[in-house]
């Protein structure tokens, strides 16, 4: 396996203790002929510390696992298991308290945010969530400081700005610095690059491989680009049509795949064994 490939971030991290498990997880939404098994009694084992990819087409049900995962949608059957435990976030403060250990970024980071909220209180919310209400506000300026250096945004210039006066790539970035802030064991990161350009992709890519160095934290990235995971990831689930065809390290699994979906989403993908090269994907893109 050519090393070159692949970055050094995850090498030698592989957590044993498992984070997030689930048991024929299923998700069904509506009823008679509207009826749609959108998750289909999925079984998952998620460690601690890895970078595990989600993958399939469009329609596959990533995002209403992602959903279900973070709790924004109700588990129609199955159990989900978080940090040892079944998972239970029946009342509110239980919730809360499930939000302080897991966190998400979605595809569109315009509608991550609330757009009436300017981007200090974004973060000062976060630095709240995390028990800092009592700080003095030097400690939490210095504090938002930090995690806007972390992904290359001047603090200073955001304060008095929405979200929506940023770009697409910066708004993403301020994702990652509310994640730097909140510091979740887990982060699910549901397409985070496919609305921004081929550089800032990889920029985030980086920063979000950084911050799992950094603080810890298990990556659960959802992806249609196989390719892409391959780049990032320990492990690989393949998922097609609400079930997963087919699980285990990123090499087995891309490199000697066993079903024949996983093999039609990899000849999508022509050169997957050279070094990942985000401009060709960009002018690919742009030749569509
Ligand atoms: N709120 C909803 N109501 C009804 N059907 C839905 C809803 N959300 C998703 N679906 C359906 O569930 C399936 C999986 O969708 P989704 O989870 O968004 O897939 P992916 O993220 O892989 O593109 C699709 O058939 C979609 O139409
Ligand atoms: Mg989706």
């Amino acid at each position: 396996m050519p090393d070159a490939t692949r970055d050094g971030a995850r090498d030698g991290t592989r957590g044993s203790e498992l984070c997030l498990s689930g048991k024929g997880v299923t998700k069904v939404f509506g009823i008679g002929a509207r009826r749609t098994v959108a998750v289909d009694h999925v079984d998952f084992d998620f460690r601690k510390g890895e970078v595990i990819s989600i993958v399939g087409e469009s329609g596959s049900g990533k995002t209403t696992l992602v959903k279900m995962l973070l709790g924004l949608t109700s588990v129609t059957e199955g159990d989900v298991f978080f940090m040892g435990g079944r998972r239970d976030i029946s009342t509110r403060r239980l919730k809360t308290e499930y939000w302080r250990g897991i966190q998400a970024i979605f595809q569109d980071p315009f509608s991550s945010y609330n757009i009436f909220h300017k981007i200090d209180a974004v973060l000062l919310d976060c630095i709240n969530m995390r028990g800092g209400k009592n700080l003095p506000k030097e400690k939490k300026t210095e504090m938002m400081s930090e995690a806007c250096g972390f992904v290359n945004l001047e603090f200073k210039e955001l304060t008095n700005k929405y979200p929506f006066e940023l770009s697409g790539g910066q708004m993403q970035r301020l994702m990652i610095a509310r994640i730097f802030l909140l510091q979740p064991k887990i982060l699910l990161a549901d397409e985070p690059t496919s609305m921004i350009d081929a550089c800032s992709r990889a920029t985030i890519l980086d920063m979000l491989l950084n911050l799992r160095e950094e603080i810890g934290m298990t990556i659960i990235f959802v992806t249609h680009d196989i390719g892409l995971a391959y780049y990032v990831s320990d492990t690989v689930y393949i998922m097609e049509k609400g079930r997963f065809v087919e699980f285990g390290g990123a090499d087995d699994v891309i490199l000697r795949p066993s079903a024949e979906y996983t093999r039609r989403l990899i000849q999508d993908v022509p050169k997957i064994h050279e070094p990942w090269d985000f401009t060709k994907r960009a002018s690919k893109a742009l030749a569509r």
